[in-house]
């Protein structure tokens, strides 16, 4: 391993934020700051050793063409650009086949690196490319989405669609670091940028009464996505991704409750087939029923459970929804997070603090979407 040369170099005009995660299988640090790109190939070097003969980065065109002249700029030999159109319909095994082939016919050995530069669907082919080719070579992750930098590149997963489900084939295969350049999303839709919040809101309501109470009174600072502003936010959401998945790698406890508003989020997701909305869009009206199904059994008070719900629609606006409350709750069933029939559900206890249930009925299940699919009629009445 290489290692020392570029301890002395001065990177960091801009502040950064380093969070270790710590797992049994990896220990690795994620970096978020601003313009890192500037200072890429170095600091890979500086975890990784010196950079191998082929280095490769997975993006899409759109990102290559916005950012593609700032990331090779810090590299002495630029890496080999592999490409994967936007969308979830190319997060399949026949993209991953087709990456691998074009490694192989590029040169690529064990040796190798990939770096994956884009949103959350790069990042997870890419970590799972990387898991695959030669089984298995070191990658790292530069997201390049608000969800991506706060949620996908943490934690290890990696993985591609099939035709019967999302996310059913893949990995745990952690990457060597992680680059959260913030400038970055300077150029992310706004759409994207509120989606992704949606995750950050999930962040505080489970663990980070501070961030709740930050993201109440910064709302219009981060939407105009002031660096600093950005950087707490985004910092405080890596902060408790990997403090979860420190404790809990595999997801066999503690790192369920990530999944707070995602059972009738992902729900939501499937009976529109991906179409109405963003991810995140889905998990904050998810949200708002997991709210309100704490609030009937006083895991929450009345007061709080407003307090959360302005707190999502503050970064709204949510798509409208129209669909069956008991479609929602038939979806909800074929969750792949349910192990053995058991429906789990993920209930805040007051603001900062989550616990997992199995016990909850499909009528409460119901009355929730019940709830949440009249609120959406009131705001788009
Ligand atoms: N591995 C995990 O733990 C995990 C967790 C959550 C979500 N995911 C996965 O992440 C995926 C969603 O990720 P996403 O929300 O980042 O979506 P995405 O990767 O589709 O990116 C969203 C859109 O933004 C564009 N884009 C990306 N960066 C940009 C930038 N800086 N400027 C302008 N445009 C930019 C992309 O081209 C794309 O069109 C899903 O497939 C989901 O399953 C994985
Ligand atoms: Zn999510």
């Amino acid at each position: 391993m290489f290692r020392g040369s570029f301890g002395s170099v001065l990177y960091d005009k801009n502040s950064v934020q380093t969070i270790r995660v710590d797992t049994p299988s990896a220990r690795y640090d994620v970096v978020a700051g601003t313009g890192l790109l500037a200072t890429l190939a170095p600091r890979i070097e500086r975890v990784g050793g010196r950079l191998p003969r082929r280095v490769f980065v997975l993006t899409s065109p759109e990102i290559w063409a916005l950012w593609g002249e700032a990331f090779q700029a810090s590299f002495a030999e630029p890496p080999i650009a592999l490409f994967l159109p936007a969308g979830e319909k190319h997060k399949t095994l026949a993209s991953v086949e087709k990456l691998l082939r074009q490694m192989v016919a590029a040169g690529g050995d064990r040796g190798s690196l990939l770096i994956a530069f884009g949103g959350g669907i790069v990042g997870d082919v890419g970590g799972f490319v990387a898991a695959a080719f030669m089984r298995g070579i070191p990658y790292v992750q530069v997201p390049t989405t608000f969800l991506s930098q706060v949620d996908s590149s943490v934690g290890g997963k990696t993985g591609v669609n099939l035709p019967e489900g999302k996310n059913l084939v893949g990995s745990f295969h952690h990457p060597l670091a992680v680059f959260a350049d913030i400038g970055v999303l300077g150029t992310l839709p706004d759409r994207e940028l509120r989606s992704g919040l949606m995750e950050s809101v999930k962040a505080g309501i489970i663990r980070d009464r501070t961030l709740v109470r930050f993201m109440e009174e910064h709302v219009d600072e981060i939407l105009r996505r002031d660096a600093k502003a950005l950087e707490k936010v985004i910092a405080a959401s890596i902060r408790m991704k990997a403090d979860v998945v420190n404790r809990d790698e595999r997801e066999s406890g503690l790192r369920m409750i990530l999944n707070f508003g995602h059972t009738l989020g992902h729900a939501i997701e499937q009976v529109t087939r991906y179409k109405a909305m963003l991810h995140g869009e889905a998990v904050g009206w998810g949200m708002v029923a997991a709210l309100h199904l704490a609030k009937k059994r006083g895991t929450i008070s009345s007061r709080q459970a407003e307090r959360l719900e302005s707190l999502i629609f503050l970064y709204g606006p949510l798509p409208p929804l129209k669909v069956r409350a008991a479609k929602l709750v038939a979806a909800s069933g074929s969750d792949k997070k349910n192990v053995g029939g058991v429906r789990r559900f993920v209930l805040p206890v007051g603001i900062g603090d989550a616990g997992v249930v199995e016990d909850v009925t499909p009528a409460e299940l119901e009355a929730a979407a019940i709830y949440m699919l009249a609120r959406a009629a009131e705001r788009h009445a």
